[in-house]
């Protein structure tokens, strides 16, 4: 299922606190951008790569562009306060119908079969997002006081992508910008129009590298990775 991705970078990466965009932190020697890039340039399923991006990163992230020979990405498109406008700019640039992702370059352990499995869902459907069940037990929680103990069988924690059939998208992100309307992701626009979701399991290793210590996860996920290559290379 061919597709195009939105990849919205243009964070301060604040909770990083890396004095820099966390994004052009290296893991093995190469950018999280970049590790992020790779997955899509390297898809064949993935046609383009709209990249929203903070001005002030735009001269690095051009010589990554160009160092890496990452060819998908066309023009950097400006970022916005928050991610829903990053994302808004960048959808506005987009003239063609068919199945847009969004995905966070903070997320740079998503893989191929997963992206594909979750375009073809949202080709299907319309809309589809990536998650996974969730592991601990979870509890609602006023003033410092449980509310209630929240059936977990029905919890999923969401990452993205979120695959989307472009003409839903733009009418739920026209409408969220009309009412002023701020989700926490791209489905709940596409929620709030009444449209169905439908939800494709992912796997643990699709982290958002949020904070210092999320690093030492993604190390232990490279090596996990590399292991397995290794052992089927043997
Ligand atoms: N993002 C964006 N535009 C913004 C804010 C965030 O494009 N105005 C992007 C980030 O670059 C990141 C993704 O959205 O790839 C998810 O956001 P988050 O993990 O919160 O990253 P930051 O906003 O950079 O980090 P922080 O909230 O800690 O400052
Ligand atoms: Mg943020």
């Amino acid at each position: 299922m061919a597709y195009q991705v939105i990849l919205p970078a243009a964070g301060l990466g604040k909770r990083m606190r890396a004095g820099k965009n966390k994004l052009l932190l290296e893991l093995n020697g190469m950018p999280v951008l970049v590790h992020t890039l790779r997955v899509f340039e390297e898809d064949e399923a993935c046609t383009g790569i709209i990249l929203a991006t903070h001005p002030q990163d735009d001269r690095e992230i051009t010589g990554l562009l160009k160092k890496y020979r990452i060819l998908k990405v066309l023009n950097l498109v400006p970022g916005g306060d928050e991610r829903q406008h990053s994302i808004y700019n960048a959808l506005r640039t987009v003239k063609t119908d068919g199945i847009i992702l969004v995905h966070d370059a903070a997320r740079p352990f998503i893989r191929k079969g997963h992206i594909h499995r979750l375009a073809q869902k949202a080709d299907e459907t319309g809309a589809a997002i990536i998650g996974v069940p969730a592991k601990d037990t979870m509890k609602k929680v006023k003033d410092g006081v449980v509310v209630e103990t929240v059936e977990r069988a029905s919890l999923w924690a969401v990452q993205t992508p979120q695959a989307f059939r472009i003409s839903i998208l733009k009418k739920a992100y026209e409408r969220a910008d009309q009412e002023h309307f701020l989700g926490t992701d791209d489905a709940s626009l596409v929620e709030r129009l009444g449209y169905p979701v439908s939800i494709v399991e992912g796997d643990y290793d699709n982290i958002k590298l949020t904070t210092p210590e999320d690093l030492y996860f993604a190390e232990a996920i490279l090596e996990k990775r590399k292991r397995l290559e290794q052992g089927r290379q043997a």
